[in-house]
C-alpha cells in the first residue's frame, strides 16, 4: 500500500531527524522503496544524518533547475533522498504557487515509492502543517518534557481542529528512565484526548542512546553502524506497526491541489 507518513513534533533536537533516517533505512532494507524528504529547509540535517552529500535539494525543483524525479537522490539501492537546501527560505516561507507546485510534483511521485516520510521543521508554521495535513499517517514525536510535550499538544490541536485529523501516532524519544517517563507520557495522552477530539496511540518508547551521537559523528545512521542495538531493534517495530496502519486519508498529497488546475503550466 502507498503510504505518506508525516513526522511531526513542535519541538526540535527530540530526536525526529534520527527517527526517520533510520526508519527509511530499514524500510529500504526489506525492499521497500521509501524516499524521505526533509521537510527542515533552513536548517535540515538529514542528509547529514544519513551520511550523504546530494546535489540537488527541494529549492532546485522549485527554480525549475532539476525536475523533482531528478532532485530525489539515491542514498541507497531503494531509500532516496529529497533534500534540503541550507540556509534558504524555508516551507512556511513559499508562496500558494510554490506550495501547490511541490504538492502536484510529489504526488506525481508517489507511484514510484511505496513509502514517503516527510520530515518536518520544528515548529508551527502554517505551510508546515499544512503539508503535514496531506498524509496518510501522522507521527508525533516527543520527549516526557514539558516544553517537548506542550508542542506535541500545539501540533495535534492545529491539525485536529483545522484539518480533522483524528488519529496520530505518538513515539516518545531520550527517556531517561523508561517507567517516570510511560506515567508522563499516559497522563499527556489521557489529557490530550479528553481536550481534543483524537485519539493518541503511543507507538515506540526510546531511551536516551549515546550512540546516536556517535554515528551522526562518523555520518552513517545508526542502523548500518550499529542494527543490532536495542534503539534499532525497537525501531524495527515501530516501522511494522506503522506500515499496517490504514490511510487515514485516501487521497495523500492531492487533498491540497485542485486537480483541475496544473501548476506547472503557470510556471
Ligand atoms: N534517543 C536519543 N538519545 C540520545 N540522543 C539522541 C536521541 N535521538 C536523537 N539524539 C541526538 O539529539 C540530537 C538531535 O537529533 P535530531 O534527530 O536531529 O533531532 P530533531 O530532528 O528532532 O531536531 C542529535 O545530536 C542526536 O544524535
Ligand atoms: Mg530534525
Amino acid at each position: 500500500m502507498k503510504k505518506v507518513i508525516s513526522y511531526s513534533s513542535g519541538k526540535g533536537g527530540v530526536g525526529k531527524t534520527s527517527l526517520v533516517a533510520n526508519s527509511g533505512v530499514l524500510w529500504a532494507e526489506e525492499g521497500k522503496k521509501v524516499l524521505i524528504v526533509d521537510g527542515d529547509w533552513s536548517l535540515g540535517k538529514m542528509a547529514l544524518t544519513l551520511g550523504v552529500k546530494p546535489q540537488w535539494a527541494i529549492h532546485d525543483v522549485l527554480e525549475g533547475k532539476a525536475t523533482l524525479k531528478e532532485a530525489a537522490q539515491g542514498v541507497t539501492r531503494n531509500l532516496s533522498l529529497l533534500a534540503s537546501p541550507s540556509g534558504v527560505m524555508g516551507f512556511e516561507e513559499l508562496s500558494e504557487h510554490q506550495r501547490n507546485q511541490l504538492f502536484y510534483e510529489l504526488d506525481a511521485l508517489q507511484d514510484d515509492y511505496d513509502l514517503i516520510l516527510i520530515d518536518h521543521s520544528s515548529g508551527v508554521h502554517w505551510g508546515v502543517i499544512q503539508f503535514a495535513a496531506a498524509a496518510h499517517n501522522h507521527v508525533i514525536v516527543t520527549t516526557a518534557e514539558p516544553t517537548s510535550y506542550m508542542d506535541a499538544y500545539a501540533i495535534m490541536k492545529i491539525l485536529s481542529q483545522r484539518f480533522k485529523i483524528r488519529q496520530f501516532e505518538l513515539i516518545v524519544t531520550m527517556s531517561q528512565s523508561l517507567v517516570e517517563t510511560q506515567k508522563i507520557i499516559e497522563r499527556f495522552i489521557d489529557i490530550t484526548q479528553s481536550h481534543l477530539e483524537v485519539t493518541v496511540r503511543e507507538v515506540g518508547h526510546f531511551p536516551f542512546e549515546p550512540k546516536l551521537a556517535e554515528s551522526l559523528r562518523q555520518q552513517k545512521p545508526i542502523a548500518s553502524l550499529y542494527p543490532d542495538s536495542l534503539f534499532i531493534r525497537q525501531l524495527a517495530k515501530v516501522c511494522k506497526t506503522l506500515e499496517k496502519l490504514p490511510n487515514e486519508r485516501g487521497n495523500g498529497l492531492k487533498f491540497y491541489y485542485s486537480q483541475n488546475i496544473n501548476p506547472l503550466a503557470a510556471r
